[in-house]
């Protein structure tokens, strides 16, 4: 099967030129104008911008958290996301504490094999770092291709590990040519937190933000930053919200030193007023919170800059149903928004089209650096000879409104409703494949690939 895509505006990180793309098979085999080839099925991009599929590397799909799962499992997840112009996403496996990290990937594997529609890959979360956990990190690389181990500093009894384990495994990941992604707030501050304002009858969503103020997302921040450090590991911070953390990344690496930072669309376009209603605001329940307006222009800044690397989601979407578990006493919604679906539009209408970022830099914080950081480049995040034929055809000017009644994901509500956006996902090929076009998908649970990464460089 082959496919030539005429006529269209190509932008990738570096480049904005006209040009025909040529696809045999799953990958582009010839870029040039006018190729004069014979093709299996023309696509004419006039007026479109042809930009390579998007790359989400932060979605929580069918994960056990908070005494529930999230509601988008990897059918559904996934093909919202293709729908949204996303064309591989890393999802977060969790080792339970006390068990092995391969019973952890096994049971993630068991949900994910056969089911996803879009390519996926995951990261390790280690929640237990200690004598056994260390002897599989080699093979969890070399084997299993997952070069991405995640750690939380919060999530206490749960998810956390403390500055021993942290080091140890940053020396052993290191060793392996792997990177640490970090969920960086202090839990141990948070917990106090919480339990203060419980203890004060204060119990409605706007107190799971009072509970995570700034200084505990810096004060992580720093702290991993500085242990990447005397490690020598790689890091990668995730969901990175506020200008206090930002300026502890921005001091560490005056030393020369990388800590790839990872926003999300979320902490770039909404703020901590919509917790100030009644339980309406368990929407935007999630860890850490919405911030304020200045912390919105020092990420967008921060993009510019080049000190944020990453626009991802957090995608852990819950049904309304589920966020009601918590309807008296905020530290039981289960944390998180849905927005996998949203991203590559959102992001193109409040950035690009708002005149806050470029299409280039667009294409770099949505697609290309994390295919870099994460070891599928050239392979994905750009268009190029020999890359994945996985490539979203935008219209810049169409005008479309977000709701969850004509949204894929499988939750029922948005945290977007009625906002009107510019620039809508028309076609989306994923590896030589037209797997979306005109809102219909054209592919089943299965078409979507495990991608096994290669080792990280700590550099792009
Ligand atoms: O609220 C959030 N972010 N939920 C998902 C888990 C995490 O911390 O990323
Ligand atoms: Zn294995
Ligand atoms: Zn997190
Ligand atoms: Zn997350």
């Amino acid at each position: 099967m082959s496919i030539l895509i005429k006529n269209g505006r190509i932008i990738t990180a570096a480049d904005d030129y006209q040009a025909d793309i040529f696809i045999e098979g799953e990958t582009i085999s010839a870029i040039g104008k006018n190729l004069n080839v014979q093709a299996d099925q023309i696509i004419d991009a006039s007026g479109k911008l042809v930009i390579p599929g998007g790359i989400d590397p932060h979605v929580h799909l069918e994960m056990p958290f908070m005494g529930t799962y999230s509601s988008d499992n990897y059918e559904t997840g996934t093909r919202a996301a293709l729908f949204g112009g996303t064309t591989t996403v890393i999802d977060f496996i969790l080792q339970t504490q006390g068990k092995s990290l391969q019973s952890a990937l096994d049971e993630w594997k068991g949900r994910s094999t056969n089911n996803a529609v879009g390519d996926y890959s995951f990261h390790m979360a280690v929640t237990d770092f200690n004598e056994n956990t260390r002897k599989e990190i080699q093979h969890i690389v070399e084997v299993e291709g997952i070069t991405s181990f995640k750690t939380f500093m919060a999530y206490k009894g749960a998810l956390m590990i403390n500055d021993s384990q942290m080091v140890g495994l940053m020396e052993e990941v290191k060793k392996h040519g792997g990177l640490i992604n970090v969920h960086a707030t202090n839990g141990d501050m948070i917990d106090y937190l919480i339990a203060k304002h419980k203890a004060e009858g204060k119990l409605e969503p706007l107190y799971h933000y009072l509970s995570q103020p700034e200084v505990t997302e810096a004060e992580a921040s720093g702290r991993f930053a500085d242990m990447a450090n005397y490690t020598g590991c790689p890091g990668y911070i995730v969901h990175l919200t506020c200008e206090g953390a930002l300026n502890a990344v921005r001091n560490a690496t005056k030393r020369n030193q990388n800590v790839f930072v990872e926003t999300c669309i979320q902490y770039l376009v909404l703020d901590a007023s919509l917790y100030e209603q009644n339980f309406e605001g368990a929407k935007w329940v999630m860890s850490p919170p919405l911030r304020e307006k200045k912390d919105q222009e020092t990420l967008w800044a921060g993009l510019n800059q080049g000190t944020v690397k990453v626009v991802a989601t957090d995608h852990c979407p819950f049904m309304w149903e589920q966020k009601l578990m918590g309807k008296d006493d905020f530290s039981k919604i289960p944390n998180g928004h849905p927005a996998i679906e949203n991203r590559m539009e959102l992001l193109f209408s409040e950035g690009v089209n708002k005149g806050k970022i470029t299409l280039n830099k667009y294409v770099e914080v949505a697609c290309t650096n994390a295919a870099k950081i994460f070891g599928m480049f050239p392979k994905k995040g750009t268009i190029a000879i020999g890359s994945d034929a996985d490539i979203v055809l935008l219209d810049p000017n169409e005008k479309h409104i977000v709701s969850a009644k004509t949204h894929h994901m499988n939750v029922d509500y948005s945290g977007y409703e009625g906002w009107e956006l510019t620039g809508k996902v028309k076609t989306v090929l994923l590896r030589g494949k037209v797997v979306i076009d005109n809102n219909e998908c054209k592919v089943s649970k299965g078409y979507g690939q495990f991608i096994k990464r290669k080792k990280v460089q700590g550099k792009i």
